[in-house]
């Protein structure tokens, strides 16, 4: 059994989450727009895996007896400028999240609710992952600057990504 209060945080969280499925898929429109289909593979996969989060969020509140309920999706932006810029989104967006994780695992704390700091520390450790994996294309995507090549080497890579 949750507390009120870390039910609604849940609830916020699974918002969140879907938010970034949102996000990434607006990212992946605005690269199938410029026929970077690796590109919008990748962040396809991503959004994916953005509402596997959102429903394991979902999972844990009606494992606990709460009641899922689902807030409005803020509209995300539409373009993003050049992959890089892109990327640096990404990164900035997934800070962010780490930030929101971090204040539940605060909030869990404070209350001594001991279950969900558990449930909480599998999204710690993949938030690490999430930034890395974000960080590592940035740098690469920066060393490749403008070259044509760098960014169409680059879209075969990302486009090996699997989408669930
Ligand atoms: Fe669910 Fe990418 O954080």
């Amino acid at each position: 059994m949750v507390s009120k209060k870390m039910e609604k945080a849940l609830n916020k969280q699974i918002t969140a989450e879907m938010y970034s499925a949102y996000l990434y898929a607006a990212m992946g429109a605005h690269f199938d727009a410029q026929n970077l289909d690796g590109f919008a593979k990748w962040m396809r996969a991503q959004a994916a895996e953005e509402m596997e989060h959102a429903m394991k969020f979902y999972g844990y509140v009606v494992e606990t007896g709460g009641r899922v309920i689902f807030e409005a999706i803020d509209k995300p932006p539409a373009d993003f400028g050049k992959p890089e810029k892109v990327f640096e989104e990404v990164l900035k967006h997934e800070r962010k999240v780490t930030r929101l994780i971090n204040a539940l695992v605060e909030l869990a704390r404070d209350e001594k609710d001991y279950a969900t700091d558990n449930f909480l520390q599998w999204f710690v450790a993949e938030q690490v992952e999430e930034e890395a994996v974000a960080d590592g294309i940035l740098q690469k995507l920066k060393m490749i600057g403008e070259h044509p090549h760098g960014i169409f080497m680059m879209n075969a890579k990302l486009g090996e990504r699997k989408e669930s």
